[in-house]
């Protein structure tokens, strides 16, 4: 709740937002889970931090198959979160801090132990007999089309109650509500305005350009790029993925966010670059921010993130905000791909770029991915589509807190094991000064006290030589960027005179340049207030 905002309402365009997936984030009562009395009692960890919002995965009640993207009941919370009124405490605890909640929100799919599906499968004239996709069986017998499921094998599982098939993008507990009927439309808006009315500050849509599918059914043609990928990709999925009819559903979403003040709707896309600027609405408004993971997807080199963060700009409309992503629980870690050194230069271009930063749990610590010894896997998809190395649970292990064993999330046994070989922690991180956490905080800090990190323009300067550098500007206010993408020392020359803000190694004082030239050290990034005459 940045004060300096100057559209409150656009709150999100200043702010920087941190993914939690609670039940690796904080265990209050030792059953190895994290869970909401953890999570509050973190508040003053997130304040230090500075950020402005967080982002929680579901909290919602669920078997748990799939992180909680199975809900069996979005009105409740999960009981080893907690309880409606833990929740109604941590809206205010987080609130009373100036930090905004979103939730995730699942309308593309529900558990199949939700009363709808309960309801819906029970007979072809059940009154909910139309809120999923059921379809007849194919002339053999077998499922109406060939359709994958993104979680291996078919898309279409039998339902002998109803003698049809219903369709599930990802587990067959997973069926997919039927977004054609506006019953489920309403249904939807209902549970939103049950959380918006608690006080939540907005959602982040889950899957949300898979929500309608072809209703003629066809067959998704064969995918020319397949070699190697894991079989769902056998396909291009051009019948049951962003079709055009999506867009709909968003706008509807979105109108439902519009009629409170204030909230924020950002969403899973899973467009490349050229795509995301529908996301956004022409005519009618969709999400504030299609989450965009292009600083994960492209190679680490100052030409190939240049080319890429151009491109992203480029395809924005005019009236769209930017938004950065670079971690997120279905993700791999970032500092695996990059490295120790280079992730501090990760944060200095995710804090500096023209748009809103968002990054996950443990990224601030420099947390890498974490083995996971294979009986205690528990993503479903490794577990169905096993030896791709896409197993998401290296990046849903538990918060590392401290250096006890069990990092000082829990009092008891861990539901996913942390690092076997101990592991840099929060608490250690917090006494060095020049520690990577330390770097996140200053960086949030002078995000928050410079004008033109926040709103000013972007603008590329000619990287060359592993630096990659960018200018941003605000009125008479300049930042200039400068980021060493190579492990050896690199001058780079400017013109003009400036003062050092801040160096990613956070040993230079800030100080004023005396030439326009500057060395920088290897891995090292700085942002440099330019004088403007
Ligand atoms: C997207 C979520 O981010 C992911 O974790 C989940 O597996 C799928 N949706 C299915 O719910």
């Amino acid at each position: 709740m940045s004060d300096e905002s100057p559209d409150e309402s656009a709150w999100w365009q200043s702010a920087v937002i941190y993914e939690i997936a609670p039940i690796s984030f904080q265990d209050s009562n030792g059953d190895g889970k994290g869970d909401l009395a953890g999570l509050i009692s973190r508040i003053d960890y997130l304040k230090w931090l500075g950020v402005d919002a967080v982002w929680l995965t579901p909290i919602y009640r669920s078997p748990f198959r799939d992180l909680g993207y199975d809900i069996s009941d979005y009105c409740a919370i999960e009981p080893a979160f907690g309880s409606l009124d833990e929740f109604d405490r941590l809206v205010k605890a987080l609130h009373a801090e100036g930090i905004r909640l979103i939730l995730d929100l699942v309308p593309n799919h529900t558990a199949n132990d939700h009363k709808w599906f309960v309801e819906s499968s029970s007979s072809p004239n059940s009154a909910k007999a139309d809120w999923y996709i059921w379809a007849d069986a194919a002339e053999n017998g077998g499922p109406p089309n060939n359709w994958l499921s993104r979680f291996g094998g078919s898309a279409w599982e039998w339902c002998e109650a109803r003698r049809q098939y219903y369709y599930h993008s990802f587990l067959v507990e997973q069926p997919d509500l039927n977004w054609r009927n506006p019953q489920v439309r309403a249904a939807i808006s209902e549970v939103m305005r049950f959380w918006l009315d608690r006080g939540v500050d907005g959602f982040r849509v889950d899957a949300s350009a898979v929500l309608i599918k072809d209703a003629l059914l066809r067959d998704n043609p064969p995918n020319p790029g397949a070699a190697g990928k894991p079989p769902p990709q056998r396909h291009t999925p051009v019948f049951t993925d962003d079709r055009p009819e999506t867009m709909s559903c968003i706008e509807f979403i979105r109108e439902v966010i519009d009629s409170y003040p204030a909230r924020l709707l950002c969403g899973e896309v899973q467009g490349k670059t050229d795509r995301i600027g529908h996301f956004y609405g022409t005519e009618r408004p969709r999400l504030h921010l299609p989450l965009n993971f292009v600083l994960l997807d492209t190679p680490w080199n100052a030409l190939p993130l240049q080319a890429a963060i151009d491109a992203y700009f480029n395809a924005l409309p005019e009236h769209a905000w930017p938004v950065w992503v670079v971690g997120g629980h279905d993700k791999q870690r970032i500092a695996s791909k990059v490295g120790a050194a280079q992730m501090r230069v990760l944060a200095m271009l995710l804090m500096t770029l023209r748009g809103t930063p968002f990054f996950y749990m443990g990224d601030e610590i420099g947390r890498k991915r974490v083995t996971i010894p294979p009986d205690r896997i528990r993503d479903p998809f490794e577990k169905l589509v096993p030896g791709y190395g896409l197993c998401r649970d290296p990046e849903r292990a538990p918060m590392r807190w401290d250096a006890s064993p069990h990092g000082g999330f829990t009092k008891g046994s861990p539901w996913l094991p942390l690092e076997a070989d101990g592991g840099t922690s929060v608490t250690e991180q917090q006494s060095d000064e020049r520690s990577i956490l330390a770097l996140f905080r200053a960086l949030i800090a002078l995000r928050r006290a410079h004008a033109c990190l926040r709103q000013g323009g972007y603008a590329p300067l000619r990287s060359h030589n592993d630096v990659l550098a960018y200018k941003r500007t605000e009125g008479r206010n300049e930042a200039l960027i400068v980021l060493n993408i190579a492990a050896e020392p690199r001058k780079w020359h400017w013109r003009g005179r400036g003062r050092l803000l801040l160096s990613t190694h956070l040993d230079r004082p800030s100080e004023p340049l005396p030439d326009a030239s500057i060395l920088l050290r290897a891995n090292e990034g700085v942002v440099i207030a330019l004088e403007v005459r």
